[in-house]
């Protein structure tokens, strides 16, 4: 894979965030000896590099009611070498999709010699074993794990740490195209092997999202959330450090990964409120503004890489209301932030009160925010899990 260096990178205290990078070639040909002056734009990351990093990353997919033909397309874009986690929060009263999902994941490692755990959210044992292990933040009333994108993400970086994976990846159950799955994890790759911290953080931007126009397919490049969740967070930095700088352009990027060092440091937020809020935790907890969240990464300094892909995305769409829903959360994250000035606060009141998302002098609603996962006690958990294993695994026949 043939990539483009970072060039640029801004700092905030022990945070370093570098510009996107683009990918240039998506397979850069058998590995060769490098030549006496390399190319200091360019950088070739071997193919071995990449699956080196693969093998050590588990990949997440938070999946709820998708269609289980683009779940199936989903799985098979994910490179051989990474265990496959899927955390599932699906029916199962009228139809049970989980057991679809299952059924389909088993069929799929049988045929690919693979294996893969799938874990639904609700599942009681899951939220026993949490407690057990002393951490109750994302039980609901019911004793279960509560719903949402980020609490099923959660389960899935605590399964890939018990597992003693290095990395934890997130790819979407809802995507149309298998060849952009199998880009965007060797993007994390990359990121990864380009990373001088053990604290790294890769966040993909897609190429294009296209949409359907009257003139038909129109290839745009910014999706109407992520351009508000962008602007927005900029202006947080921007006014923080009298310094204008657009240098964040994934502020919702759920295509992401991360090291599970890192994974297991971040305070998160609720529901779709975690892709900002991740970028949130590492400014407050690492932007010199406020105490430092750890000594030893603040030394090592966290790196955040932002890649952007040649696929374009495509996916589900999921209505007006949603898209609202997912605004609201993202923004209430960042108004809520204790780094946002009154500025920062002007301007969401005004986007959401345009976009219809909020009236009068309603305030974005604070999302839920969770303590760390290292709070955890990982081996606690994996012991109380123990039993369940063979039921959330699927290892291949021999
Ligand atoms: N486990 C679990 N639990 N998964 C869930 C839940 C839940 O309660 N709710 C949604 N998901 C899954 C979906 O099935 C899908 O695979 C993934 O989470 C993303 O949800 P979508 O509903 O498809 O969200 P989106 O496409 O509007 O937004 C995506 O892209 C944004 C921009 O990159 C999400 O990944 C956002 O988090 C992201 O900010
Ligand atoms: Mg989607």
């Amino acid at each position: 894979m043939r990539i483009e260096q970072h060039r640029y990178t801004e700092r905030f205290g022990s945070a370093r965030m570098h510009d996107v990078q683009k990918v240039l070639e998506l397979d850069s040909g058998r590995a060769r000896v490098p030549t006496a002056q390399g190319n200091l734009a360019v950088l070739q990351i071997e193919e071995d590099v990449i699956k080196d990093y693969e093998e050590q990353m588990a990949v997440v997919i938070p999946t709820k009611d998708e269609k289980l033909k683009l779940f199936e397309g989903v799985i098979s874009g994910i490179p051989h070498e990474c265990l496959i986690i899927v955390v599932s929060n699906s029916e199962r009263k009228r139809f049970d999709r989980f057991r679809m999902e299952r059924d389909a994941l088993e069929q799929y490692c049988r045929f690919t010699q693979r294996r893969a755990l799938i874990v639904h959210q609700k599942d009681p044992h899951l939220a026993r074993a949490l407690e057990s292990a002393g951490y109750t933040d994302i039980l609901g009333e019911d004793g279960r794990i509560l719903d949402g994108k980020a609490e099923g993400m959660m389960v899935g970086i605590l399964l890939a740490g018990v597992l003693g994976k290095e990395y934890v990846g997130f790819i979407d159950a809802d995507n149309y195209f298998p060849g952009s799955v199998w880009e965007y994890i060797r993007c994390y790759a990359a990121g990864f092997s380009m990373a001088e911290s053990p604290y790294a953080m890769v966040r993909v931007l897609w190429r294009y999202k296209p949409k359907m126009s009257a003139h038909g397919l129109y290839f745009k490049k910014w999706g109407r959330v992520s351009q508000v969740t962008n602007r927005v967070m900029n202006a947080v930095i921007s006014y923080k450090t009298g310094f204008e700088t657009e240098i964040i352009k994934t502020g919702n990027a759920g295509e992401h990964a991360m090291s599970l060092p890192l994974a297991m440091l971040l305070p998160y937020a609720s529901g779709f409120a975690i892709e900002p809020q991740e970028l949130l935790s590492i400014f407050e907890g690492f932007g010199g503004v406020q105490p430092v969240l750890d000594p030893k990464a603040a030394e090592s300094g966290v790196e955040i890489f932002q890649i952007e892909s040649r696929n374009p995305h495509l996916h589900e769409e999921k209505g007006e209301e949603h898209l609202k829903e997912m605004l609201l959360a993202g923004l209430g994250a960042i108004y809520h932030s204790q780094l946002s000035e009154e500025e920062v606060h002007e301007m969401i009141l005004e986007e959401l009160r345009e976009q219809g998302a909020l009236c009068g002098e309603e305030e974005p609603p604070r999302p839920q925010t969770y303590a760390p996962l290292r709070t955890v006690d990982l081996e606690k958990f994996g012991a109380a899990l123990e039993s369940q294993m063979d039921a959330y695994s699927i290892v291949p026949a021999k």
